[in-house]
């Protein structure tokens, strides 16, 4: 019997959930399976799927040794369904059922809300795989290459998170979602993907760092708020999901992080103390600062935009029903049900940006981004100790959230990433400076060459403080020759 915490391998789909056991829901998994594998092939990583890389791959959800590692072709990877363990009377943390069992079968009344909440995160898994499938071609490193290749993995196993959920719980509705994840695709002009900032384009290695902070630590946020739904086996599922989505904002977070340190060691080398001498600073090979400040607001901007209205009926259904609760729910002292508290929210009136005290249940959005920002705060911190330990005079900061919004209270306004409101001619004006131009995207491009020796990194980004799995420096990430 599976102790639902190891891994079982012995079928096609790894899983903890004692599948042998589950014949409808395993076929309907099997026969999605091959429809998967083809759409990895096509819209999964191009090229080096037949290369041996070292991945991790998850053998059991004890935080103490989940993972191992080895080599592996990334359409052999064992691609699993894993639930954290099942916590032994775990009840609602919030909401209307506060305190009522949680649900192992899911409520007929919020069937529809549960549904489209499960889509809604399935979506964006396969699209950022779909985003980022030109990048093994311009790695800066096999280090890179591999850390890519783990993120897309991953983002890959859960996709299957998801539609296990779907299958399990919603029948035929869920089996027709499976098939839908796999056929949107990002960027499509007839069949998009659900949500704005997946149906980006990924051109670079600049960009993929700063979507693996951005945007996959939205995804952190939208897990944290999922962890702790009424509704257990997707608590179970996101609980799981999290540990793996540390790793691709560390890939993130450091791979800007390295970029800076880089650039600051080449103008220390070079004598160059001003940040803004941006002709200098390109013509050694690294990328500027004030470029990477504009890569933050584009990249948060959009990111912000994912956590959609800030005053949302949507939001507070979710919540009053014990779908999805707050950030980190089990740690906030108040009575977890919010009738009658009131939150403030920031919109723009007459001109000028204000604060408004609304009502709490209907603000969970406002509330969710502001623990976005908040958490997001401390990686440029980080960057910015990069740049005062290496004496640049230089400083990162992230945008106001009123800054280049489409979606919210500040789609109808333009504002500066100081968060002053412009109108539409200083906008258009100005916007250059806040925001990467054509000129940023063909010199970022023009580096993006790639680098196969084992050891050996980029010009533009300096190689990183450790390997992975404690490998040493000239580990061979991906073997591009024997596989
Ligand atoms: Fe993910
Ligand atoms: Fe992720």
């Amino acid at each position: 019997m599976p102790d639902g915490m190891t891994v079982d391998y012995s079928g096609l789909i790894p899983n903890n959930i004692d599948l042998n056991a589950d014949a409808r829901v395993r076929k309907a998994l099997e026969t999605w399976h091959p429809g998967y594998i083809d759409w990895w092939k096509a819209m999964g990583p191009e090229g080096f799927q037949s290369n041996l890389v070292y991945l991790r791959t998850a053998v059991g959800v004890d935080p103490a040794g989940w993972a191992k590692f080895g080599f592996v072709k990334m359409p052999d990877y064992k691609w699993g369904i894993l639930l954290a363990p099942a916590v032994e009377g775990r009840t609602i943390p919030f909401g209307a059922h506060k305190g009522e069992l949680a649900w192992q079968e899911v409520p007929g009344e919020y069937r529809a809300m549960l549904r489209r909440l499960l889509v809604i995160q399935g979506d964006t898994e396969p699209a950022s795989v779909e985003q980022q499938r030109h990048l093994g071609a311009t790695a800066p490193s096999l280090y890179d290459m591999r850390n890519l290749f783990q993120v897309n993995v991953e983002e890959g196993r859960h996709l299957w998170a998801m539609v296990y959920l779907l299958q399990k719980y919603f029948g035929r509705d869920g089996r027709e979602e499976a098939e839908e994840l796999l056929r949107r695709r990002s960027g499509d002009a007839d069949s998009p993907r659900m949500l704005g900032a997946f149906n980006e384009v990924t051109p670079d290695w600049l960009s993929f760092f700063m979507f693996t902070t951005f945007t996959d630590r939205d995804g952190k946020m939208q897990l944290a708020a999922l962890a702790q739904s009424g509704f257990d086996p997707l608590s179970r599922t996101c609980r799981f999901m999290l540990t793996e989505e540390a790793h691709h904002m560390f890939v993130g977070e450091t791979g800007v992080g390295r970029i800076i340190e880089r650039t600051c060691q080449a103008m220390r080398e070079a004598g160059i103390e001003d940040p803004h001498d941006v002709d200098a600073v390109r013509a050694l090979g690294v990328i500027d600062l004030p470029m990477i400040q504009r890569k933050i607001n584009l990249h948060a901007s959009l990111t912000l935009d994912l956590f959609g209205n800030e005053i949302s009926t949507n939001a507070a259904n979710a919540f009053n029903s014990g779908l999805k609760g707050r950030y980190r729910e089990d740690k906030l002292t108040d009575d977890h049900r919010l009738a009658g508290d009131t939150y403030p929210v920031l919109r723009p009136r007459d001109g000028v940006i204000v604060s408004e005290d609304l009502a709490a249940l209907s603000s969970l959005n406002m509330r969710l981004r502001d623990d976005f920002v908040a958490d997001a705060s401390g990686g440029v911190g980080r960057w910015n100790r990069i740049m005062e330990k290496a004496g640049v005079a230089f400083r990162l900061h992230l945008p106001h959230v009123a800054f280049n919004r489409r979606i919210g209270e500040f789609a109808s306004i333009h504002a500066d990433p100081e968060g002053t409101v412009l109108d539409a001619a200083m906008w258009e004006h100005r916007r250059s400076a806040f925001l990467p131009s054509a000129e940023d995207g063909a010199f970022i491009q023009g580096l993006m060459r790639p680098v196969h020796e084992t050891g050996g990194f980029a010009s533009w980004i300096a190689p990183p403080k450790a390997g992975i799995d404690g490998k040493p420096g000239d580990f061979e990430y991906v073997r591009l020759h024997d596989s």
